[in-house]
């Protein structure tokens, strides 16, 4: 049953004619009205599909909204809590990109996602957990400067002969890094029936002792079809929301529970309400970072199909 709060979020909503979106990262409650909630790619392709709604709240960190916002640049994009970023993707600047270009001249820039508007602008293609295995080698260039994510480079060698070089050379999320292969070894032990899933950006020790490595849809999608009915998740514990509102009939257990994104958590259904009251905070980006960065978010979802 919906609280008082989360039906007067959804009448807002309508009233203003607005859509939520949502990442798989954020609070239950949330999640529960959310318009749609997904990964970052399949929140990409959403944001690239609306076209009746004159606003979109984004519960997700500022690089989600921001995508959200070179898709979309004639609606209003709001995000709930402005202060939620990814601080990995704040580990990558455009400055440092420039320095690895001079380096590197014949090198093609891809970044993940996870990053700043202003990285982005520098880059030939982004890419997801989600499509980097599918859309990596839709690029001609032999060498690849791939951020900042140095895990999700570490996975994409496997998928690809390109040389990827990693900028920064130690890029991580602190979350996923958390995770170690005694944690796996513990959940084995605890939970001798189950699969274990586990995120790209975890380290690749971690990846090599998992039973799986998928983004956060590939979770979903694989916990989906499978005939399984028990599963540890070794990514943010919030997945394990949104499986128990989808697939309420398995069992799941956190990695870690202490696998929490802190930013994710900003946005809650008072800062939700309040934005659509305000329709405050706004992301906005200038004319010409638009212009620049939707070449490489073009490029992705159109490799992605
Ligand atoms: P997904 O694309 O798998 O949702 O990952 C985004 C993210 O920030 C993971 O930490
Ligand atoms: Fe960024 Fe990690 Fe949070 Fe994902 S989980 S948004 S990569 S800090």
């Amino acid at each position: 049953m919906l609280s008082k709060l989360q039906k007067e979020i959804i009448e807002l909503k309508d009233k203003k004619n607005a859509i939520i979106l949502a990442h798989n990262y954020q609070r239950k409650d949330i999640q529960e009205i959310a318009d749609f909630v997904g990964d970052s790619l399949e929140l990409c392709i959403k944001a690239s599909e609306i076209k009746d709604k004159d606003i979109l709240v984004f519960c997700g960190v500022d690089f989600m909204a921001e995508t959200a916002y070179i898709l979309n640049p004639d609606k209003k994009i709001l995000i709930p809590d402005s202060d939620a970023d990814c601080p990995m993707a704040n580990m990558l600047s455009k400055s440092e990109i420039e320095e690895a270009k001079e380096k590197y001249p014949n090198a093609a820039v891809v970044l993940y996602v996870n990053s700043t508007a202003e990285a982005k602008a520098e880059s030939d293609l982004l890419v997801t957990s989600g499509n980097v295995k599918k859309i990596i080698n839709v690029l001609d260039e032999d060498t690849v400067l791939f951020g900042p994510d140095s895990n999700l480079a570490k996975y994409t060698e496997d998928f690809t002969d390109k040389k990827l070089i990693p900028i920064p050379g130690d890029g991580h999320c602190y979350v996923h890094k958390m995770f170690k292969v005694e944690d796996i070894e513990s959940a084995r032990e605890k939970y001798p029936n189950a699969q274990i899933l586990v995120h790209p950006e975890t380290n690749k020790e971690v990846q090599l002792a998992a039973d799986y490595v998928l983004s956060t849809g590939g979770i979903m999608t694989h916990i989906k079809e499978s005939s399984h009915d028990e599963f540890v998740l070794g990514t943010e514990i919030d997945i394990i929301s949104r499986l128990e509102l989808e697939v309420p009939d398995k069992t799941y257990y956190p990695l870690r529970e202490d696998a929490i994104c802190e930013t994710m958590k900003y946005h809650t259904l008072e800062k939700l309400k309040a934005c659509l009251e305000d329709e405050s905070p706004q992301i906005v980006l200038s004319d010409e970072l638009v212009e620049k960065c939707k070449k490489p978010v073009n490029r992705m979802l159109e490799a992605s199909k």
